[in-house]
């Protein structure tokens, strides 16, 4: 491919691209299907390979991450970043409503009501439609650049549509869907890493990382709902509505409601009415932003220092609850963390009963000095995990003691020791540097028995307990030794669930390699490093005699991740597991592998799909491709080793000849992977 060529089709391409992710993120109407899209996109990657002058920074490549900063830069804003008036009240949204009318006493006003979204304001900067820099709010002067971390959001756009102007300055809110989050906070459990307390601050977290590759796996979205500096007579939004409007013509996504109002009272019913429908948002909202619509007479009403004086947010009051807490019990789980908890006074907050709530940690107590006795309040924070919010001092009689963190495991009464997850910067927690901690037993075993492990019904918390108080089984290896009259003689287990825990224990040893991985518990390997590792090795014995430097060559997994697996299996008694579990019959092979390589024919072959095959789609060549350990590539050069042509195969054909590149059929090529004669 000559370098115009590769011009031409690598802006094709890139458009496509674009385009699908306009339709998949921001307008929620997928129009290709996922191998088809990354097979896109590794074509994209394979040019910018042979041509590094077309990997510019609004390629779609850009969005996976970059190389990890040591800190952020500062950006000065073009235009302050203000804040919003807030209230509780609808009577002082009804002031606000006269108070702005007196301003502009001979106009008919309208007022636009959006949702407030709970996430982490950003401004965005596009020079000739091309995003440049994206920076947090910071003190509404100068923010921090993360502009790296905000190219991975998938939604926003890196080049925009449309007749945007020279100049555009965005602003919005970057947000954690709480699909996203629910599903992120699960896999940290199981790769033993904490969780976050919040949506909000799970996107707050995650636009703080360094490592926009860390970001990039994270589910952020963001919606935009203002401007900044505007420049170029190509856009002069004169209301809140045409801007609303010009940022969606331009590839933005914007909040799907928004309310046109022409009056307080029109105002209130709009408020009231978000409250009914918020909740079925993506993104948690605490409140309404209520705004002037006109432009024009924006301009009139002007600024305090602060905030704009023809604006202001109305909020929600998240559903409390008063309420006596009883008792702070101190949580081990698997990895040894200790997770104070509240034990409260049933009450009834926000459609459920609330006995018990997080307390997060040892910091989040001493920050909210709450005692044993204390009068709380509580709220589903988010409306999803209950929370204190604070404690009502004054209903305190005196004698409540300060909470003192124990300074042992309640469990064991081992040492307990800070230890930073150095994986990611969001915290410390206090773990139980005991192994065999009856706690982290427990746990261990419960995690190898879950549906997302090896799946072995019945391994729930109640016989576990029970297994490792009789000493059954201390560690994973133990439950294969198992016999149904053991597991019979427990409490409340009768004959025939005994019989189904054993054959479903028995069952398990055919699981993939993968499953078995994931299900050891090994610190920062969650489901989808197990699997990573499992494509790319054999089975089992391969990763743990890998070391260090082999494990960091998988992609996905980084230093951190390698490191611990490495230490792992240099404890004996994790060594001593894994011959156990051997010796149980327990399957180490992965069919990740063996998938990925059936044959191996393509290993290290690179094939370019072009024209219309006879019966394969080009979604199932590649796939097949991959299958066979090769390479599906867009874009045919010296290396490529097979150029698979079908119908009206144009230039690519040509090209091959050309280079001397081999060119076959399609049913060459399933004769050459074996799947016909
Ligand atoms: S307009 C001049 N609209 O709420 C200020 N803000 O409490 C312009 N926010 O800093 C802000 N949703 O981070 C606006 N639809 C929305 C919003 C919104 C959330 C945030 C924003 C702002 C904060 C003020």
């Amino acid at each position: 491919m000559t370098f115009e060529e590769a011009k031409t089709r690598h802006a094709e391409v890139a458009d496509q691209v674009r385009r699908h992710d306009h339709s998949y993120y921001v307008l929620a109407q997928p129009t290709i299907s996922d191998p088809d899209y990354d097979r896109m996109h590794r074509e994209l990657v394979d040019i910018e390979k042979e041509f590094p002058q077309l990997q510019t920074a609004d390629s779609p490549t850009q969005r996976v991450g970059g190389q990890p900063l040591s800190s952020f830069a500062s950006v000065a804003h073009a235009m302050p970043m203000l804040s919003l008036d807030n209230t509780y009240s609808q009577e002082e949204v009804r002031d606000f409503v006269k108070r702005v009318e007196k301003l502009v006493p001979q106009e008919s006003l309208s007022w636009t009501v959006e949702p407030k979204v709970d996430g982490v304001a950003v401004s965005l900067r596009y020079e000739n439609g091309v995003l440049k820099t994206g920076a947090t709010r910071g003190d509404g002067a100068t923010g921090d650049d993360i502009t790296a971390n905000l190219k991975t959001i998938r939604s926003l756009p890196i080049r925009l549509e449309g007749n945007h102007p020279d100049i555009l300055e965005v602003r919005g809110e970057v947000f954690m869907p709480h699909e996203g989050f629910v599903k992120m906070n699960e896999q940290r459990v199981a790769a033993g890493e904490n969780t976050f307390v919040n949506p909000r601050n799970a996107a707050a977290g995650s636009l703080k990382q360094l490592d926009s590759k860390l970001v990039a796996k994270r589910p952020l979205d963001i919606v935009l709902y203002g401007v900044g500096v505007v420049e170029g007579d190509q856009w002069e939004p004169e209301s809140q509505v045409s801007l609303l409007e010009g940022l969606k013509s331009f590839g933005f996504k914007t909040s799907e409601r928004h309310w046109v109002c022409k009056g307080a009272d029109d105002l209130v019913a709009a408020i009231d009415e978000l409250d009914q429908v918020r909740h079925s948002l993506a993104y948690e909202t605490d409140g309404a932003v209520i705004k002037l619509n006109n432009f024009g007479l924006r301009e009139q009403i002007g600024y305090t220092s602060k905030a704009p004086r023809w604006a202001m947010a109305y909020k929600y009051a998240a559903e409390q609850a008063e309420t006596k807490l009883h008792a702070i019990s101190i949580q081990v789980g698997r990895t040894g963390a200790l997770t104070p908890v509240a034990e409260l006074e049933p009450v009834f907050v926000s459609g459920s009963t609330v006995s018990r709530a997080t307390l997060h940690n040892e910091d989040e107590i001493r920050r909210k000095d709450v005692r044993v006795g204390d009068t709380v309040v509580i709220e589903k924070a988010g409306e999803i995990i209950p929370a204190v919010v604070r404690v009502l001092v004054e209903k305190r009689s005196g004698s409540e003691p300060e909470f003192v963190f124990p300074k042992s495991c309640p469990e064991c009464q081992s040492k307990v020791a800070k230890a930073t997850n150095k994986a990611d910067s969001e915290g410390a927690v206090l773990r139980c540097l005991n192994p065999d901690c009856p706690a982290k037993v427990r746990g261990r075993l419960q995690h190898f028995c879950s549906r997302a492990a090896m799946d072995i019904e019945g391994g729930g918390e109640v016989l576990v307990r029970q297994v490792v108080e009789r000493g059954l089984a201390l560690n994973v290896a133990e439950l294969y030794r198992l016999k149904v009259e053991e597991v019979a003689s427990l409490e409340r287990m009768a004959e025939k669930s005994a019989q189904n825990f054993v054959d479903g224990i028995q069952k398990s040893k055919g699981q993939d390699a993968w499953r078995v991985l994931f299900g050891l518990g090994i610190f920062h390997v969650g489901a989808g490093v197990a699997k990573a590792l499992c494509r790319h090795f054999p089975n089992l014995d391969e990763i743990f005699s890998a070391g260090l430097q082999a494990l960091t060559e998988v992609d996905e997994i980084g230093e951190i991740i390698a490191q611990s697996i490495v230490e792992w299996w240099d404890d004996s008694r994790n060594r001593e597991v894994i011959e156990r579990l051997r010796a149980a019959g327990v399957n180490f092979e992965s069919s990740l592998h063996q998938s990925q390589s059936a044959g191996g024919v393509l290993q290290g072959k690179t094939v370019v799909l072009t024209g219309t095959l006879p019966s394969l789609t080009r979604a199932e060549a590649s796939a097949k491709i991959e299958a066979c350990g090769g390479k599906a590539s867009g874009s045919v050069s010296k290396k490529t080793s097979y150029v698979l042509a079908g119908e009206e195969a144009g230039s690519k054909l040509e090209k091959a000849r050309k280079l001397g590149v081999p060119v076959i059929s399609e049913e060459e090529f399933l004769k050459l992977i074996g799947e016909t004669d």
